[in-house]
């Protein structure tokens, strides 16, 4: 048995998530955390909400709500549609939380005595009637490029022009109108992220067993000035983690925060301890994942992320782990494995949550069943490239893959079992060379799909598992035990039974793509072992003779074609 640390991107906090978010961290990282339980593994799976950074500060103004009350709101909700999608989450904390406070401070104050923070004097925009200072976006006036007169001091959403606050013509700040700024000096720590380049590479190099669109993200921002350079962890905002030497005060930092991206991969960190305060442990129980002097030393640690994640976390999030290690009795946990994924399109264009363009979570669950999103999402992962969604394949591969080929498989047995025998598993007949094929294709096969899950190839899994699905039916049309029948009953007896078997198997394999479906063919087989089939002669005999069973109803609903055109008619446009 092995423990396995699995954490997926924490979403911001600013709005439902895409589908396109969601099969990029937070749904393949629940496939292999299912997975690894399944197999026996002790797994710690976690995810939160981003609260911090200027976009949460927006989306709170826009909501007309105080900040902190708009991040706790939210938080529910996601919490919410996370557990629509069946994602099983140990914790979904928030980086907000208390634990995260503490931490984000420790690192700074372990980086700080490592020597890699400096204090820097830079000039940036205050406004006097608000009494702040002004991030760049918060500063709107008239662009010098196209006239627009709503350019934020970051870019023209007109001409899509980089700015400079400065290159506004009549600049105002864009929570009060105010015209009242000026340019005054103000200090900022910078993370020495370069001093980290010879370690970092040296790592990112003995990553030979990683995907290539990771390293080679990492290396291209390892080997381009740019992608190191000494960054600002610091903001000038109210909202996120006070900048503290741990407890201590940091003279001239008052009134300053955290840069976001500098306090949200430590909520991986915090997460643990949120989850241990919820269910009343000491810090033992979390230190044991996280610190490699307290018992981490033998956890495999899997991130999952979409590419523009990429950098973040095998550069930013590593320098300070490294950093910090560099402090005696700092033994934190680096990443073993990091899983990147490309983007989701939608219907020729892109998912976009600031345009409100493609199905959000809360829209897709309120049309269909978790399974069936699960299902095409997964087995469609952008791992190799991008991929589009579109609603003529998502029908097409619903409707073949579960209603056509595992709902009918799972509806003929049963429903022929019941007609011809009982709801219990008949007796009568042999194996022969048939079932012995059989069961050595469905071996083959299975060990394929545990290779495939173990290396997280999420679409190779996928198409393991539905040609897993085909054997049934293929053994169903083969030996055709409605004809059989008339002559020999013994015979079509011995099918069915293991046909019934191979349900259940059916639902113990499916489970981590599509557990509510699993749980249900479980069940209507009057099962709850779920012991994984590591052997699937003795597996195929599992339910015996005389066992009873129920008729599933419907599994798998086809889409028909009306429901096809009104969703992509009412998916079309923009969500308001
Ligand atoms: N909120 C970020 C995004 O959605 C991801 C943060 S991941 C973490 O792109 F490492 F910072 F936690
Ligand atoms: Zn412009």
């Amino acid at each position: 048995m092995a423990r396995i640390l699995i954490t997926s991107a924490i979403p911001y906090i600013n709005g439902i998530k895409h589908l396109g978010n969601l099969v990029g961290s937070q749904l393949p990282a629940d496939l292999y955390a299912r997975y690894m339980r399944q197999r026996g593994h002790e797994v710690m799976f976690l995810c939160a909400t981003d609260e911090h950074g200027t976009p949460a500060e927006l989306a709170a103004a826009k909501a007309g709500k105080p900040v902190d009350e708009f991040c706790a709101e939210m938080h529910a909700v996601q919490a919410e549609i996370a557990a629509g999608f069946r994602l099983s989450f140990d914790k979904f904390g928030r980086s907000s939380s208390p634990q995260n406070h503490r931490l984000t401070q420790h690192f700074a104050a372990m980086l700080d005595k490592a020597g890699l923070i400096e204090e820097v004097s830079e000039k940036q925009v205050y406004s006097n009637t608000d009494g702040r200072f002004l991030p760049d976006r918060y500063i709107e006036g008239t662009c010098p490029n196209c006239g627009y007169d709503k350019a934020r001091g970051d870019q023209c959403e007109n001409c899509t022009k980089q700015l400079d606050p400065t290159d506004l013509i009549e600049p105002r700040s864009a929570i009060s109108g105010s015209t009242d700024l000026e340019v005054r000096e103000t200090k900022h720590l910078y993370l020495r992220q370069s001093q980290m380049r010879p370690r970092l590479t040296e790592w990112i190099d003995s990553k030979t067993d990683w995907p290539i669109l990771t390293t080679s993200i990492a290396k291209k921002w390892l080997n381009d000035g740019e992608g190191l350079q000494d960054r600002g962890i610091t903001r000038d905002l109210d909202w996120g983690v006070p900048v503290q030497r741990g407890d201590a005060p940091w003279p001239g930092m008052e009134g300053k925060v955290f840069y976001v991206w500098f306090d949200a991969p430590i909520e991986y960190i915090a997460c643990a301890a949120e989850w241990a305060e919820e269910h009343a442990l000491d810090d033992a129980a979390w230190e044991r994942w996280w610190r490699t002097d307290r018992g981490a030393d033998d956890v495999r640690y899997v991130q999952f992320m979409g590419k523009d994640n990429v950098p973040f976390h095998t550069l930013s999030f590593p320098t300070t782990i490294m950093g910090a290690n560099s402090i005696d009795g700092q033994d934190w946990k680096l990443v073993d494995y990091i899983k990147a994924f490309n983007y989701l399109n939608y219907e020729g264009g892109q998912f976009s949550t600031s345009q409100g363009r493609g199905i959000f979570m809360d829209q897709a669950l309120s049309i269909l069943p978790a399974d069936y999103w699960r299902w095409w999402l997964l087995s469609h992962a952008p791992e190799t490239s991008d991929t589009e969604f579109t609603w003529e394949n998502f029908q097409a591969s619903i409707n073949k893959d579960l209603a056509d080929v595992l709902g009918n498989f799972v509806s003929r047995v049963t429903k022929f079992c019941r007609s011809k025998f009982s709801e219990a598993v008949p007796a009568g007949g042999t194996y022969t060379e048939v079932e012995h094929q059989l069961i050595a294709d469905l071996t083959t096969r299975i060990r394929a799909y545990e290779g495939f899950m173990e290396a997280i190839e999420v679409r190779k899994a996928a198409a393991e598992l539905r040609i897993i699905w085909t054997l049934g039916n293929e053994y169903l049309q083969s030996t055709a035990p409605w004809t059989v029948f008339k002559t020999d009953p013994d015979r079509a007896a011995c099918i069915i039974r293991l046909s019934l078997n191979l349900i259940r198997i059916y639902a113990i394999l499916s489970r981590p793509f599509i557990p509510d479906a699993s749980a249900e063919l479980l069940s209507a087989m009057h099962s709850d072992d779920d012991t994984w089939p590591d052997d699937v002669t003795a597996a195929l005999q599992h339910l015996p003779v005389g066992h009873g069973f129920t008729v599933p109803e419907v599994t798998f609903a086809k889409i028909t074609d009306e429901q096809r055109v009104e969703w992509q008619t009412r998916f079309a446009g923009i969500r308001n």
